[in-house]
């Protein structure tokens, strides 16, 4: 049998034979046809090639370069899979030194991109200087545009993954009107940055190791997830060649949409809202009735239980151990067993997804909700640069430039100001702050 697929067009009677590789066709085959796919947001169309991460959505499974999700937060580090991630392998202890060192020595920032972070609000959110700080770091490293050198692409990759959370540390202590904490090389990558977010006038801070541990796993789970909205706006971007600070900034943009990397923030403020377990039925009557979604419930992929939700759901138990249990999550916990029992969920195929309990976490953590986002961020960067390195070195890619379907005016000609009447496009004028 032939791996192709037959498409007539049965306006003309022409008729194509498309080659099947990979399950997959070529949509600009069907140019032959003069045809376009048309798929608005990207439901059904690869945009590319990878190695870096696989998901399952049926069958709730995830890995990194072949490694499941569920070995690498039982026995991996961040760091470790953050190595794995970029370059497509686990380390040796000796790489794995290298790699911690080389990431360790990037921590600290420019003093003026410190003084950039000072000129904020402040009620700046979070992630709004972090998405800022990030692309003003294109300024200082303007040898960042040379993205075909491989050694400028490794430089900056350290330099990315290394700042991140300084950047994000010194945005919260910005907002709390704290000075900013410096980073503390001798601490892990979640110790550190702990510190940094935490110190007050202790000389060294002790980070809690359950704490350290606790997070170091969240951001291995939060490190990639193949073709998501940040990771599609990460090759968007770097497929004009900007340069990866830009990039990233871009990135981090899209994750801070309620809909992706804002939805556990979005978590947290609706089980405050719904407060205690008898106004959940409620909340079930409004999403049934289209009022508002179920946050951290549902996925694009996930049509089974988010694997990383499960394994989060397990470190909130030691995570509470140390802090107190948060309230939140009695009520986080009813809602799932209810919502598991509702036709509407069951039938949609909508479970629990990592935002569900990531929120309670660092709730109990400390970390407030506008940091949420931001921790994501952190996380991410690794899967972000990894991405962008394999589409840089991919020579089947282009500029991203897809196709539209024009449903707008046909050629008409400019009527004169003085001669136009009411059209449906109307502006009203409105008074108030700039
Ligand atoms: N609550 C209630 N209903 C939902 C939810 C939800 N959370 N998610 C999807 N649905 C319903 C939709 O209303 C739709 O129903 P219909 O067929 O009757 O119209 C159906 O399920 C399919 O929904 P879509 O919007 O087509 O699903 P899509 O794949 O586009 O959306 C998304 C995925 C954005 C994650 C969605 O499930 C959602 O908004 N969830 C809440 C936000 C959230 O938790 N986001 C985090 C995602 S994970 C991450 O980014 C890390």
């Amino acid at each position: 049998m032939a791996d192709t697929l037959t498409v007539i067009d049965n306006r003309t009677g022409k008729k194509i034979e498309l080659p099947i590789e990979h399950g997959a066709i070529r949509a600009t085959e069907l140019g032959k046809l003069g045809l376009v796919s048309y798929d608005p947001a990207l439901l059904n169309t690869a945009a590319c090639k990878s190695k870096v991460s696989y998901i399952d959505g049926d069958r709730g499974i995830l890995r990194y370069r072949g490694y499941p999700i569920e070995e690498l937060a039982e026995k991996s580090t961040f760091l470790e899979t953050a190595y794995l991630i970029v370059k497509g392998e686990l380390p040796t202890t000796s790489h794995f030194r290298m790699w911690q060192r080389n990431i360790t020595m990037h921590t600290l920032v420019h003093e003026n991109l410190k003084q950039f972070i000072q000129g904020f609000r402040y009620d700046a959110h979070p992630m709004g200087i972090l998405i800022a700080a990030v692309g003003a770091l294109s300024t200082f490293y303007p040898e960042a545009k040379n993205v075909m050198n491989l050694e400028s692409r490794r430089v900056q990759t350290r330099r990315l993954i290394g700042k991140m959370p300084t950047i994000a540390a010194f945005a919260y202590r910005h907002s709390r009107g704290l000075p900013y904490a410096y980073p503390d090389n001798d601490l892990s990558y979640t110790g550190n940055f702990l510190s940094m977010m935490f110190r007050m006038t202790e000389l060294k801070y002790k980070p809690d190791t359950i704490l350290e541990r606790a997070l170091d796993v969240l951001f291995i789970l939060h490190a990639d997830h193949e073709q998501n909205c940040s990771t599609t706006t990460m090759r968007t971007i770097g497929s004009s060649l900007a340069d990866p600070y830009a990039s990233v900034a871009g990135a981090a943009a899209a994750l801070g949409g309620p809909r992706h990397g804002s939805a556990n923030e979005e978590v947290v403020h609706m089980l405050h809202e719904i407060g205690t377990i008898e106004h959940i039925p409620e909340l079930i009557k409004q999403v049934k009735r289209g009022e508002r979604r179920l946050m951290g419930f549902g996925h694009r992929v996930y049509k089974n239980f988010d694997p990383r939700a499960k394994i989060i759901k397990q470190i909130a138990h030691n995570v509470f151990e140390v802090t107190g249990k948060n309230p939140l999550i009695d009520i986080a916990v009813e809602l799932e067993r209810i919502a598991l029992q509702d036709d509407y969920f069951v039938s949609r195929k909508l479970y629990p997804n990592v935002d569900f309990y990531s929120g309670i976490i660092y709730e109990a953590m400390g970390l407030p909700v506008a940091m949420f986002p931001v921790l994501f961020a952190i996380a991410r960067t690794a899967g972000w640069m990894a991405q962008w390195a394999e589409l840089v070195l991919d020579e089947e890619q282009k500029i991203t430039r897809p196709k539209q379907l024009y449903l707008g005016y046909d050629e008409r000609p400019y009527v004169p100001l003085d001669q136009r009447r009411d059209g449906g496009a109307l502006e009203t004028e409105v008074s108030g702050p700039l």
